[in-house]
């Protein structure tokens, strides 16, 4: 008593991944040893307004079995434990309890922010942000890695940059395509050829993403990603088994073992990713020796290229027949329910979900103090 870690969890917030955030912000409250911790939940509605204290409180989807299980991977729980969490997912949708909150009013409250929210507005550096200015220590990657990991064009450019292996890409601005829409086609014809990926370049969750077979499709594609984002980016196709990894600590790295997901579906799309639909996730993948190897080498070279710290999980291609390993996403809030991707990568290493979660609690702190080393004007040199 008394010496309890004040744990916020920030979860929630205005993004079309918010049911998932959700999901996360209750596994981790169930999760967490209450004897180490005081859990006080912060939730962003869709709105953007924010409540603290009450239970976990908002919308949960219907599918609610499919989605905790991190996209739709079937783990075969037995029907009692599926009940239960629909059960509690039922009552903590009737009490949306809570007094309206903002940053400052947090910051009596909590020791450290656990930010569990998802996508633009929340993954991007916009929240760690907004914990910087207030001077509150937080779990995960800062503002800066956070916003290139979210924009998939400045991602890729910082990729290109470290020498990391890549599929072709080409980016545009909305503005360019609407003007003259034909001579961006051609350019992209001409550079990548078909089919090509069309994806706006801050999202998440495979929103606004096509894939691209011919110039009417193309047409299509970049109509629909420009509802999303003022920044599209056009990709090379690759045919290729996708692998993930995940990667923990500040600046000392500690790499997990590595996971396939095989989508039944055309690709990884959002259907796929949290509507259930037959997603095989196969942990630990089986990749040769060396393949995994570079795999975890590759991920650590991403990780520092963005300066990443706390967590990420990094998303390759490997291509069989070329024996080519390449690089496709960094995910700084990675899915975080004890069923999504990340926590089983790190379980399946040796660290459970709550340790898991204690290490990342201990590598914000960590993060927190050594920033507290920096002076702030030369004059305190004095
Ligand atoms: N260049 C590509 N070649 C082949 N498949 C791709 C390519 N880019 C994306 N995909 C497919 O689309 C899915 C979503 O793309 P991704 O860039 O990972 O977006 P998100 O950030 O939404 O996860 C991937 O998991 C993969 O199945
Ligand atoms: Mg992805």
């Amino acid at each position: 008593m008394g010496n309890k870690i004040r744990l916020g969890i920030i979860y929630g917030g205005k993004t079309s991944e918010h049911e998932v955030s959700l999901l996360t912000a209750l596994s981790i409250m169930k999760a967490v040893d209450q004897n180490k911790y005081e859990v006080q939940p912060i939730y962003v509605q869709m709105d953007g307004s924010w409540l603290k204290g009450g239970p976990i409180a908002g919308q949960l989807p219907e599918n609610v079995n499919a989605l905790r299980l991190g996209g739709g991977i079937t783990l075969g729980l037995d029907d009692d434990k599926q009940e239960e969490q629909a059960q509690t997912a039922h009552v903590s949708n009737q009490s949306l309890a809570g007094k309206p909150a903002n940053v400052m009013s947090i910051h009596q409250d909590v020791d450290v922010i656990f930010p569990v929210i998802h996508g633009p507005n929340g993954e991007d550096g916009t929240v760690q942000g907004l914990l910087e200015l207030a001077g509150i220590p937080y779990v995960g990657t800062g503002v800066m890695a956070s916003a290139v990991g979210m924009d998939k064009l400045m991602m890729k450019n910082v990729f290109a940059q470290a020498g990391l292996d890549q599929v072709k890409y080409v980016g545009f601005l909305r503005s360019q395509i609407e003007r003259d829409s034909d001579s961006v086609m051609d350019q992209i014809e001409q550079m990548l050829g078909y089919p090509c990926f069309v994806k706006p370049a801050n999202m998440g969750s495979s929103v606004g993403i096509t894939k691209a077979k011919d110039r009417d499709g193309l047409r299509g594609a970049l109509e629909l990603a420009c509802k999303f984002d003022r920044r599209i980016i056009i990709e090379e196709f690759i045919k290729a088994r996708e692998v993930e990894i995940g990667v923990l600590g500040n600046e000392e790295l500690l790499t997990s073992v590595i996971g396939e997901v095989i989508a039944a579906k055309e690709f990884y799309d959002y259907e796929a990713k949290y509507k259930g639909g037959g997603t095989d996730l196969i942990i630990p993948a089986e990749l040769p020796q060396h393949v995994a190897d570079r795999i975890a080498d590759m991920a650590k070279t991403a990780f520092q290229a963005l300066d990443g710290s706390g967590l990420s999980r990094v998303d390759f291609f490997y291509d069989e027949e070329n024996d080519r390993v390449v690089i496709n996403e960094v995910n700084t809030m990675p899915g975080f329910t004890p069923f999504s991707m990340y926590p089983m990568l790190f379980a399946e290493a040796g660290i459970p979900y709550v340790e898991l979660i204690d290490r990342l609690v201990q590598l914000g702190l960590e993060r927190y103090e050594e920033k507290q080393r920096n002076i702030v004007a030369a004059e305190e040199l004095e």
